[in-house]
């Protein structure tokens, strides 16, 4: 038996609950609950979220759809997917590559944001956070962690290895299990914050900063608002495509997927909802950055009743989401490997997380003062982490939603697309328009607006 036949035979999500809880939990991250927030508040609430909100329904739906589909007629990782159904098209594998490259790229500093949340997990265990409700102490305590070159190679480590573990283990069966769990007590959890934060004097304040208008939307905040869609439904680089793989026949992809949208957008905005009242009752800046959530969060929970208990299972809920989503970003390469090269898995998962966890060295050391933190930051202008970061989620994940829009508006057939879109005439219609004209055009926009092009 071939590679190919081995992994589609028996290797398909035990329910259709299962991959939504797999696709939800790749979603659901570090994304929505550390870095939507703070971006919001650095580009000024309000009209960045509407904005992000338009690209999430007219952009990342569609192209969630797109990715699934792809995987799911193929049968396959992105590389040989694209390959598979273009006729052995090169100009198609290479944008397939192109995501995988993504992957790795993400994962390299996405896992050092994962080891900041175990970090704060451990502390939370071992009772390490400061007394009082002195906001500059918790500030503190985040700044030095992230200038501790020590601790940042220690946690990003740990967590890669961990990573590493699960996928080596196969990503269906166990996963699926772990993100049916963690997802319903996440989302358990965050609608108890989110009703504790609506207690706070800042509620109304956050409310029209979050909801209100705001002055600071440039282009550049839109680049960044329709990266972050493609970064925080996990589009763009495969890892749908590659989930999508191991659906059935009978699944239907448009159900699966708005479920899986409307989750991701809920935590997103909830986040946001527990930190900025939060932040605004303190008298926080809303723009403080990569801090916001290790900031705020232990300095509201310490205040509560069994404050440290509560710490313990967001950081616990936090870290799991985190690792649901790297599992998915390592799955990509891996599966490329096993799929294209024919590895085995065990050769395939632990190569890739070798090279992706070399590669978060820089990212991991970017807060310290040697050439690899302050020394690139005067010469790229900010960290290595920022830089990758930007790379990543503002171009190449966009680029890679313009290819796989292009790909399955125009190269894949009407009864391919049809037997996926199908009993909805008019849902057919809107979606195809969507994914052939309005999301290659539109993001080209963006990008060249935010060029200084335009
Ligand atoms: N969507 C994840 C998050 O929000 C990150 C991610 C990006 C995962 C791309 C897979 C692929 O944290």
């Amino acid at each position: 038996m071939t590679n190919q036949e081995n992994r589609t035979a028996s290797n398909h999500w035990r329910s259709t609950f299962g991959f939504i809880a797999a696709a939800a939990g790749s979603a659901v991250g570090l994304g929505n609950i550390w870095k939507f927030p703070y971006i919001t508040g650095q580009n000024g609430g309000g009209t960045f979220v509407l904005f992000y909100l338009l690209c999430i329904v007219f952009l990342g739906f569609p192209i969630m759809v797109a990715e699934v589909m792809v995987g799911k007629i193929s049968q396959s990782s992105p590389v040989r997917a694209y390959s598979r159904l273009s006729n052995q098209s090169r100009l198609w594998q290479v944008v397939g590559s192109i995501g995988v490259i993504t992957g790795f790229v993400i994962l390299s500093y996405y896992s050092v944001v994962a080891g900041w949340t175990l970090h704060y997990l451990f502390l939370s265990i071992t009772k390490g956070f400061p007394q009082g409700s002195q906001p500059e102490a918790y500030a503190d305590l985040f700044t030095s962690l992230y200038q501790s070159v020590r601790l940042n190679i220690w946690w990003h480590t740990v967590f890669m290895g961990i990573t590493t573990v699960i996928v080596l283990r196969g990503v269906r069966g166990g996963i699926e299990r772990v993100a049916e769990w963690g997802m319903i007590a996440l989302f358990g959890l965050l609608v108890g914050l989110a009703i504790y934060s609506s207690t706070l004097p800042g509620f109304p304040t956050s409310l029209e900063f979050v909801f209100g208008q705001s002055a600071k939307f440039t282009w550049s905040s839109a680049l960044e608002a329709l990266g972050h869609a493609f970064f925080s439904l996990s589009l763009g680089m495969g890892a749908m495509l590659t989930y999508g793989s191991y659906l059935q026949r009978r699944d239907n992809i448009v159900t699966t997927c708005t479920a899986i949208a409307i989750a991701d957008t809920t935590v997103a905005i909830g986040a946001c909802l527990i930190l900025f009242p939060i932040t605004f009752s303190v008298g926080l800046e809303p723009a403080a950055g990569p801090g916001l959530v290790f900031i705020n969060i232990p300095l509201a929970l310490l205040q509560l009743p069994f404050g440290q208990i509560w710490l313990l299972v967001f950081f616990l809920l936090l870290s799991l989401a985190a690792l649901t989503s790297a599992i998915s970003l390592l799955e990509v390469p891996t599966a490329f490997l096993i799929d294209s090269l024919g590895w085995s898995r065990s050769m395939a998962a632990s190569c890739c997380a070798a090279l992706i966890y070399l590669l978060g060295f820089p990212s991991a050391v970017s807060g310290g003062e040697g050439f690899w933190g302050e020394g690139l930051k005067q010469i790229l202008g900010m960290t290595w982490f920022d830089t990758v970061d930007y790379l990543a989620s503002n171009w190449l994940l966009p680029l890679g939603g313009i290819g796989i829009s292009l790909f399955v508006g125009w190269r894949l057939t009407y009864q391919q697309r049809k037997q996926e879109l199908g009993s909805l005439p008019w849902l057919y219609s809107i979606l195809v328009f969507l994914i052939r004209w309005l999301i290659p055009v539109a993001i080209v926009l963006v990008m060249l607006h935010a060029l200084g092009v335009l």
